[in-house]
C-alpha cells in the first residue's frame, strides 16, 4: 500500500514513529533512572519482533516514513540488527534512525552502514572520564568515545545527545562546542526533563535553552544562529568557520510543540501521542486480543484525531499527575 499523509486534529502531519524497543538499559545516567534501576517489564511485555514487524508495516502504509530505534538502551536487546534488517525493507519507511549510549554498538557499526542508517544519536554528557561515572554511575566511558570515533570513520551522520544538568557536567558545555571545530557532527544539549524514575530533580529548571545559550555565548561571542530543519526538535547554531553545529533542545520548556510530527510506542507496547502523555493506547493488548489491521488502524486513527495540542495540555491531561517514569521505559 502506498504512504499517504497522516494529519492530527491540530492539522500536524505525523510521520515520525519513535519505537522503543526494550526497557532495559546497561547505564544508569541520573536524569533517567535511580541509582537501583528501575522495574523492568517481564521479557513477555515488550512487543515481539513479529508485533513490531506488523505494527510498523501498518504505521508506514498510514503515512510514518521515519523511524527512530530507542530503548531503554536498543543494543541490550538481543538480535536488534535482526529488527533493523526486518524494518529495512518495509515499504513507506525511507529512513531509519537510532539513539543509542554507544556501549555495545561497535561490532554493529559496519553493519549500520550497510543497512543506510540515516543517523545515529549518541547519547553522551561528559568527554571526562570521571564525570561520565558519577553521571552514568558506570565506567564505560571509553566505550562510548570509540563508538563515537568509528561512527565518524565510517560517515554515519552523528548527532551527540547532552543533557545540561547543574553541578554535574556544566564544565563539559564548552569542550563539547569544541568538538564541532573538526567534526561534522552536532551537539545538541537538552534541557533536562523529570523523566528520571524518582519524580522532579529540581522546583524550577536553571538550564533553560535560554541559560544554555548564553552560557555557550560567554566562550564563543560569535556564535550565530542557522536554519532549523522542519519538525527539528533543536534550535541550530553555528560557530563560524567550524565543521559542526551546536544545538539547543527546549525539551522542558516545550516550545517546538507547534510542530511536532512525532508519536511514540513505548517498550510496553503503548502509544504516546505526546512525550507528556501517560500513554493513550495500549497497541500490544489490542494486538494479543487479535484485533485485525482495520481495527487497528481505526484505533490509531481515532488517538490521532485526539492529540493535545503540546506538552502542558499533555501533562494536564495525565491521570497520574506526576510524572514519575523513567525515560529508559518512554524511549525518550
Ligand atoms: P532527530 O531525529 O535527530 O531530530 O532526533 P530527535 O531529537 O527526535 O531524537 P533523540 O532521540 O535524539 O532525542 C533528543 C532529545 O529530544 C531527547 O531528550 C528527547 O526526549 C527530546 N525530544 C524528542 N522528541 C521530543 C518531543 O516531541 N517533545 C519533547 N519535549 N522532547 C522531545
Ligand atoms: N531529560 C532530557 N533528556 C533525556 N534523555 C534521557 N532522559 C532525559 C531527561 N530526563 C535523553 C538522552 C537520550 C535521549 C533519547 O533522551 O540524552 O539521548
Ligand atoms: Fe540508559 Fe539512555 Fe536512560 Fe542513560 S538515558 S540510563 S543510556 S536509557
Amino acid at each position: 500500500m502506498s504512504a499517504t499523509t497522516l494529519y492530527d486534529n491540530h492539522g500536524r502531519p505525523i510521520n515520525y514513529l519513535r519505537l522503543a524497543v526494550t526497557d532495559r538499559c546497561n547505564l544508569r545516567c541520573f536524569y533517567c533512572m535511580p541509582e537501583e534501576g528501575i522495574k523492568y517489564l517481564p521479557k513477555k511485555d515488550l512487543l515481539t519482533f513479529e508485533e513490531i514487524e506488523r505494527l510498523v508495516t501498518l504505521l508506514a502504509s498510514m503515512g510514518i516514513s521515519k523511524i527512530r530505534l530507542t530503548g531503554g538502551e536498543p543494543f541490550v536487546r538481543t538480535d536488534l540488527m535482526q529488527l533493523i534488517r526486518r524494518i529495512s525493507v518495509i515499504e513507506g519507511i525511507k529512513d531509519i534512525h537510532l539513539t543509542t549510549n554507544g556501549i555495545l554498538t561497535r561490532p554493529h557499526i559496519s553493519e549500520l552502514k550497510s543497512l543506510g542508517i540515516a543517523s545515529v544519536n549518541l547519547s553522551l554528557d561528559t568527554l571526562n572520564k570521571e564525570r561520565f561515572k558519577l553521571i552514568t554511575r558506570r565506567d564505560e566511558f571509553e566505550n562510548a568515545w570509540e563508538t563515537l570515533q568509528l561512527l565518524l570513520k565510517h560517515e554515519i551522520p552523528v548527532k551527540i545527545n547532552t543533557v545540561v544538568m547543574e553541578d554535574k557536567n556544566i564544565e563539559d558545555i564548552a569542550s563539547m562546542v569544541e568538538l564541532t571545530k573538526h567534526h561534522p557532527i552536532s551537539i545538541r544539549f537538552i534541557e533536562e526533563m523529570p523523566f528520571n524514575g524518582e519524580g522532579n530533580h529540581y522546583a524550577k529548571l536553571k538550564w533553560t535553552h535560554k541559560e544554555i545559550l548564553d552560557h555557550i555565548k560567554l566562550f564563543y561571542p560569535t556564535i550565530q544562529k542557522v536554519k532549523d530543519a522542519e519538525n527539528s526538535t533543536a534550535y541550530h547554531y553555528q560557530i563560524p568557520g567550524y565543521a559542526g553545529y551546536i544545538g539547543i533542545i527546549a525539551a522542558f520548556t516545550r516550545s517546538f510543540c507547534g510542530t511536532c510530527n512525532r508519536i511514540r510506542i513505548t517498550a510496553q507496547g503503548v502509544l504516546k501521542t505526546c512525550l507528556y502523555d501517560d500513554g493513550v493506547l495500549n497497541i500490544k493488548n489490542l494486538m494479543r486480543e487479535g484485533k485485525g489491521n482495520d481495527d487497528l488502524r481505526n484505533e490509531l486513527l481515532r488517538a490521532f484525531a485526539h492529540r493535545p495540542k503540546d506538552g502542558f495540555e499533555a501533562e494536564e491531561k495525565r491521570k497520574t499527575l506526576n510524572v514519575m517514569e523513567s525515560m529508559s521505559t518512554i524511549g525518550g
